[in-house]
């Protein structure tokens, strides 16, 4: 019996969806635990793209879908993704996919905020999805937050709404110089959210301990990435919540001692959305060449991602954070054809070598990678479905990164479609 873990191992991005997707045939139960609809997950199905930004990734393969305590829910985003996905053909009703009764609720002023604050921040904002995901954790932590346990009992609902917009729209008004927002148009607006979702509603953590103790396998889906944590991300240029696998159970209600494994998803380069440091980013054609070929475009804003070189000392960051038992490297497809390959294995600083993720972002941001050269290859790989059929170039850039970040490959994905993986080892 295998529980597994999910993670993105950079700035997210990194293919989380599809390898979720993959592994939710071994699944019943699957589980996203933090972060919120600033997440864009992309599967590709017989051709088909679907893009998830709260739904857990294992909709697709008919699975029991959880959303977690540790989730912020948008609850228009939400509804709009079950009609989506139902006018696709896909069942989502509240048999397949529960939502916990302690998961705190985006409301229209964490989404005013979060907008007026990155524009009043101008050239020193975040940059980041404007979809209210850090206003929401931030009222969770200062305990002004609304749970869908809350927005159940409607006289509870008012009487939380009124002494929260109040504060909030001073601060709308006179601070950030926008729009303040009405009381009774929220209050309709969320009674008919609370009617849609009610069915949903539940327990969390007691679906998944039955699970378990039925023998059942539950695969944990997380979105962001370990570099976008908000404790060991690149603070503050980084999500609200702890992205890491640690988090896997505290935002979905069970204890550490039920994983079996950890998955960390590796972009075979790496990519960011937003601001902040990037030490191994190009600014050449050749991050050009990658951002057209993998199509790097933010699934969730549409904003171009930057793009550059795989940085292992990322990577052996993420390991040790996360406790990583496999890694799944995506995307190695897109780097058909460039020439020569950099790995970016260190960091020079202030005329010494750094070897670990420096947490000080001035020293981040000044740091110039160390590179190691590999030949490349010109083969298209994506029809390639045997770890012996890839170019020898191929598999030693595989090897490599196992041997300098210590971590096996697991699975290896040539294409964005589900079948366009090598499995070498499932986790489950
Ligand atoms: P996530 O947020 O980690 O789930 O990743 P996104 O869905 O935001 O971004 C990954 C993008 O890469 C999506 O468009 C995927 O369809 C695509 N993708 C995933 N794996 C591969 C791969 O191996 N090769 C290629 N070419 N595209 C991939
Ligand atoms: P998935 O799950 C990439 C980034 C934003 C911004 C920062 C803070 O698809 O990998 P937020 O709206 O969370 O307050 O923004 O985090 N960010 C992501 N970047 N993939 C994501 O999710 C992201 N979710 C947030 O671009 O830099
Ligand atoms: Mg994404």
């Amino acid at each position: 019996m295998s529980n597994v873990v999910i993670v993105g191992t950079q700035w997210g991005d990194e293919g989380k969806g599809k390898i979720v997707d993959l592994l939710s045939e071994f699944a019943d139960i699957v589980v996203r635990f933090q972060g919120g609809n600033n997440a864009g997950h992309t599967m590709v199905v017989n051709g088909k793209q679907f893009i998830s930004h709260l739904v857990p990734s294992g909709i697709l393969q008919k699975k029991i879908c959880l959303i977690g305590n540790g989730v912020v829910v948008d609850p228009a985003v939400l509804l709009e993704e079950i009609d989506y996905l139902n006018s696709k053909g896909i069942d989502i009703g509240p048999e397949k996919l529960r939502i916990s009764e302690k998961a705190h609720i985006i409301m229209p002023y964490h989404k005013q905020v979060d907008l007026a604050r990155e524009k009043m921040n101008g050239d020193k904002k975040i940059g980041t999805t404007g979809r209210g995901i850090g206003p929401s954790y931030e009222d969770k932590a200062t305990r002004r937050g609304i749970r869908f346990v809350e927005l159940l009992d409607s006289e509870v609902f008012s009487e939380r709404v009124d002494i929260i917009l109040k504060e909030k729209n001073f601060y709308l008004k006179n601070y950030l110089s926008s729009d303040t927002l009405d009381f009774n148009e929220i209050i309709d607006l969320y009674k008919n959210y609370s009617k849609k979702l009610a069915p949903y509603i539940t327990n969390i953590s007691i679906v998944i301990d039955e699970a378990i103790k039925a023998g059942k396998q539950i695969l944990f889906e997380g979105a962001q990435g370990t570099h976008l944590d908000i404790d060991h991300g690149t603070y503050p240029y980084v999500t609200s919540s702890n992205t890491v696998s640690g988090n896997a159970c505290c935002g979905a209600g069970i204890g550490p001692k039920e994983i079996t494994g950890v998955i960390g998803i590796v972009k075979a380069y790496t990519t960011r959305v937003g601001q902040g440091p990037f030490p191994a980013e190009l600014f050449d054609a050749t991050g050009d060449k990658i951002q057209k070929n993998g199509a790097e475009f933010g699934a969730t804003t549409g904003r171009k991602r930057r793009c550059g070189w795989l940085d292992t000392v990322m990577l052996r960051n993420s390991v040790r954070l996360n406790g990583l038992t496999g890694l799944a490297v995506t995307k190695l497809d897109v780097l058909g054809g460039i020439k020569s390959l950099n790995i970016c294995t260190g960091y020079e600083y202030d005329g010494s070598i750094i070897h670990d993720f420096p947490a000080n972002l001035k020293v981040l941001a000044a740091c110039k990678p160390i590179y190691e050269t590999m030949l490349g290859w010109s083969e298209d790989i994506s029809s390639i479905r045997k770890i012996e059929g890839l170019p020898q170039n191929t598999r030693n850039y595989l090897s490599r990164i196992e041997e300098l970040i210590k971590t096996p490959v697991n699975i290896v994905s040539v294409g964005p479609g589900r079948d366009e993986t090598i499995v070498i080892n499932n986790p489950f």
